[in-house]
């Protein structure tokens, strides 16, 4: 169920698939911080009495299946990569019971801020891996994941940061690997330089249809689509955002 490598834009994703494939420590730091002010009282107990229960462990060898962090055995799995303050998570979450979500975050006060929601709104369908994405979606099984979420990434909007963008040929190579045919990848920024980059990225990909018909499909939020702080954030400082909807496409 991998990727097809026969159409023309799969050769030069070779070399981004070399990298991706090898199961190591990501060389390069994609992220920003990790950690701001201590989190309060509250949330540091849930840091260490919450967060061990549903933190996903990679296994020590060959791919995990993400139904197995789930003993309700959900319909599909969606990922949610660099979540945040988690809001748009646990708003799916509590709107999909019968999905299992894995969110990945490295910054931990985000996590934290997770936590807090999981645990006011009783979620038990969420599973976090706290840690740099590279490194789950270097072990997630093929064909595993039924929607990814990747929601206002950092942009790095220097010239020299670029090669730091999380939308990048090797990304995509391996979400196009984990993600079911069929699966959508969704995608948001309110950085113009990121939206061209991402959508010439991604429509390069043999694998992945972007979705839009007319500029309305991509300028508003679907309304199951929920709102995160940097949408906000964005919208309060003037910069209108786009939402990008992907299909996986089947081989
Ligand atoms: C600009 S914030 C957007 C947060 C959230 N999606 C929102 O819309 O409010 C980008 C987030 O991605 C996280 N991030 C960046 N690179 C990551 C990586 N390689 N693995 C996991 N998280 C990452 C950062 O820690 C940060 O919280």
């Amino acid at each position: 169920m991998g990727p097809s490598l026969s159409r023309g834009a799969g050769e030069g994703l070779l070399t981004a698939f070399a990298m991706s494939d090898a199961p190591s420590q990501p060389s390069r730091r994609l992220y920003g911080r990790r950690r701001g002010r201590p989190p309060r009282e509250g949330r540091q107990r849930l840091q260490q009495e919450l967060l061990p229960q549903i933190s996903v462990t990679l296994p020590q060898a060959g791919s995990l299946d993400p139904k197995t962090l789930f003993p309700s055995r959900p319909e599909a799995v969606w990922l949610e990569i660099g979540f945040g303050g988690g809001e748009h998570l646990a708003e799916q979450a509590e709107r999909h019971p019968e999905i299992g979500f894995i969110g990945v975050e490295v910054f931990e006060n985000g996590i934290a801020r997770l936590l807090a929601e999981i645990a006011r709104r009783g979620l038990a369908n969420i599973r976090i891996f706290a840690d740099d994405a590279r490194l789950l979606l270097d072990r997630l099984a093929p064909g595993s994941i039924g929607r990814v979420f990747i929601l206002f990434p950092d942009p790095w909007p220097k010239r020299r940061h670029h090669k730091r963008r999380l939308i990048a040929p090797a990304t995509l190579y391996r979400l196009a690997i984990i993600m079911q045919p069929g699966a959508e990848l969704r995608l948001a920024t309110d950085d113009r330089d990121y939206l061209a980059w991402m959508l010439e990225h991604a429509t390069a990909h043999p694998d992945f249809l972007w979705l839009a018909r007319s500029p309305a499909d991509w300028r508003g939020r679907p309304p199951d689509w929920p709102t995160t702080r940097y949408e906000e954030k964005a919208r309060a400082a003037g910069r209108a955002p786009a939402f990008l909807r992907f299909l996986r496409r089947s081989a």
